[in-house]
């Protein structure tokens, strides 16, 4: 399959934003990657749907929303009604059992569900989750902040996904976010991810160069 780029909004700079979506619109990407944060799952605030709508018809990009809340009954009742492609939730934030049925809630919208975990989630506690979820995001990262640096044990996780969504026959997709630059995107895509989310390697620079760098690995 060909790799979806999903730029990270947290990165944009919002003193450019028309001029940027408006070049990410003619850019390989087909995703865009969108961070809420509740100040409470991870210790920062982002974006609610006001700002969503704006970029998704400026962009006409698919709207990729990375759910780092507490309060899933809130998020997902907001977030639902939206024109939106993918929708992940987070593994520590309920029970295995309430997260089938969210997931149940997501799918039954026609939007694709996300199940991701933080970096030191146990990951074998993700595997019987995957039959319930379209796509697995890898956080490559600690949540909650663009521009750190990438976790090196990050692709033996996503190979360790890869393994079993193989092995159990599931159409699951992998999505890696956090940390990806050109180097560790390459380790990730050789690793077998589907998606590469990238914020400050994208926007810092060219970005249409910078994005056709992840679309070419
Ligand atoms: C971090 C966010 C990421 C962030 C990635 O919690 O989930 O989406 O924007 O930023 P970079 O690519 O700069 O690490
Ligand atoms: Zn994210």
């Amino acid at each position: 399959m060909k790799k979806i780029i999903a730029p990270s909004i947290l990165a944009i700079d919002y003193s450019q934003l028309s001029e940027q979506l408006d070049t990410l619109k003619k850019s390989a990407a087909q995703w865009l990657h969108y961070d809420v944060m509740d100040g409470h799952f991870v210790p920062n605030y982002t974006f609610g749907v006001d700002l969503l709508r704006g970029i998704s018809k400026r962009s006409g990009l698919k709207m990729d929303i990375h759910l780092m809340v507490d309060n899933l009954d809130l998020a997902l009742d907001i977030f639902l009604k939206e024109n939106i492609h993918c929708l992940t939730i987070h593994y520590e934030v309920a029970s295995p059992q309430q997260l089938i049925e969210y997931a149940k809630v997501i799918r039954s919208k026609n939007i694709l569900a996300g199940i991701s975990f933080k970096p030191h989630t146990d990951i074998s506690e993700i595997i019987p989750l995957l039959p319930h979820f379209d796509l697995v995001l890898v956080m490559g990262v600690e949540p909650g902040f663009g521009g750190q640096p990438f976790m090196a044990n990050t692709p033996q996780k996503i190979q360790f996904l890869k393994q079993h969504i193989t092995q159990l026959q599931l159409p699951t997709l992998i999505e890696v976010d956090g940390g990806i630059n050109a180097s560790t995107g390459k380790l990730c895509v050789e690793a077998g991810v589907d998606i590469l989310v990238a914020g400050s390697f994208v926007f810092k620079g060219d970005i249409i160069q910078n994005i056709q760098s992840l679309c070419e690995l």
